[in-house]
């Protein structure tokens, strides 16, 4: 049984869904820039007009609302609030997010903003972006300016939005925006994101902030064989791309991670460590790790192999959103705050008739569930997304959607495990 005040909901980020990417003032982000650039996103997409969840907003919390979610997670677009990422607020842009938490009000859903899910102004990325370590203080300055507009409002302010996806796929890989290919020399852009939460997490406090947290990535290493060797490489996989984001945090000191951390400044982690209210997981899958196959990195990534995957070809791996859950509460004891599932989800085909995603929903509210049961804190479930939307850089092709969008009329059709969601919602509320 989940407690009566248990926070069910569902997650969405602005770039992905709000298209409109011109207007009322909003500047260009590197998004933009990217989906600009041939061959980045996938058949050529680009998110200009997306979900166009900018015009359609109060239709988009209906569905939110008839679902009976208890919270709604979004995000703040930074280059609409701060189109150059410095300087005055652009008004037309706050305008905008405050109508969309006056009707979560109206609603009566709790808001759940993030202040970055990877949208940088295009003009601080000019600037090094974050490699920059001054992009931190931009970022506080931001989250200052949204604060002062809405503190009043938000019931839990997420900071940043998956800082390992920032940095591994944006800047090491060059998968993402903005496309670096740093490999190991991306790490600053971990500890400046982090730094940044740190200064953002003061701003908002000072603004009034009730409660504040993180959108950490987890994709827990799971090693491929039994050797010493691979169980090596695992460790140094969850160091590099799990711990490195949690420990900080929560413990006040990086794991050891056996590289140059010649940009941490005295005094950072202590701001990194400010104590926060909920630790969000994002949580897709495992990952397989095995043994280093050359220098660039001390592992090889691989798929998990034995599960049936999702429409991108993911694994389904529930059990391991348990043993997360379990771990995270054995590293950090105490000190763990409150756990709140910021985002669970899945892609399949367009079908309306979404039997597997069901499934795949079903299998991880009972691993959170099992958790619960061996005593974690967890206290929300976000169902990643409310609507299909621009997947990145695979486009619109993946459909992870409660809601179906047909992107030529822009229509909204619930699938079938949008009822099954509200049923489960309706059933664990009193
Ligand atoms: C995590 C990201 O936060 C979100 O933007 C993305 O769409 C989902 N993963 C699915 O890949």
């Amino acid at each position: 049984m989940f407690p009566p005040d248990f926070q069910w909901g569902v997650a969405t980020s602005a770039y992905q869904i709000e298209g409109a990417t011109e207007e009322d003032g909003r500047g260009p982000s590197t998004w933009d820039t990217f989906c600009r650039q041939p061959g980045r996103v996938r058949d050529g997409h680009s998110a200009d007009v997306a979900c166009d969840h900018y015009h359609r907003w109060a239709e988009d919390l209906d569905l939110v609302a008839d679902l009976g979610a208890r919270a709604y997670r979004f995000s703040i677009a930074w280059p609409r609030v701060q189109p150059a990422g410095d300087g005055a607020a652009n008004p037309k842009g706050l305008d905008f997010y405050d109508r969309l938490i006056d009707g979560l009000a109206e609603r009566g859903i709790a808001a759940v903003p993030t202040l970055y899910h990877w949208d940088l102004p295009q003009p601080l990325e000019d600037a090094g972006g974050w490699m920059n370590r001054d992009t931190a203080h931009r970022f506080a300055e931001y989250a200052a300016l949204v604060a002062d507009r809405l503190a009043d409002r938000v019931d839990l302010w997420i900071t940043l939005n998956e800082p390992m996806v920032v940095m591994a796929y944006g800047y090491a890989f060059g998968i993402y925006a903005p496309g670096k290919t740093l490999m190991l020399g991306a790490l600053p852009t971990a500890h400046h994101q982090l730094l940044g939460h740190g200064l953002a997490t003061a701003a908002l406090r000072a603004a009034g902030a009730r409660r504040i947290g993180i959108a950490n990535h987890h994709t827990p290493a799971w090693p491929l064989g039994d050797t010493a060797e691979d169980a090596t490489a695992a460790a140094a996989f969850d160091d590099l791309l799990n711990w490195q984001f949690t420990d900080p945090i929560l413990r006040g000191r990086y794991p050891d991670l056996g590289l140059d951390l010649a940009h941490v400044r005295d005094g950072d982690l202590e701001l990194i460590a400010a104590p926060i209210d909920a630790l969000g997981v994002n949580y897709y899958h495992p990952t397989g790790v095995t043994a280093p196959a050359g220098d660039a990195l001390p592992f090889t990534m691989r798929d998990l192999t034995g599960y049936p995957t999702t429409g991108m070809g993911w694994p389904v791996v529930p059990d391991g959103l348990h043993r997360l859950l379990v771990d995270l509460r054995d590293r950090y004891g105490a000190a763990l705050p409150p756990v709140y599932i910021t985002e669970s989800g899945c892609s399949y085909d367009e079908s309306l008739d979404d039997s597997a995603r069901i499934g795949f929903l079903t299998a991880h509210v009972g691993a959170v569930q099992a958790a619960m049961n061996d005593g974690v804190d967890v206290r929300g479930y976000y169902v990643w997304s409310l609507l299909d939307n621009f997947e990145w850089a695979e486009g619109y092709g993946p459909r992870f959607g409660l809601v179906h969008v047909d992107y030529a009329t822009q229509r909204r059709t619930p699938r079938a495990s949008y009822a099954w969601y509200r049923d489960l919602i309706a059933a664990a509320t009193p």
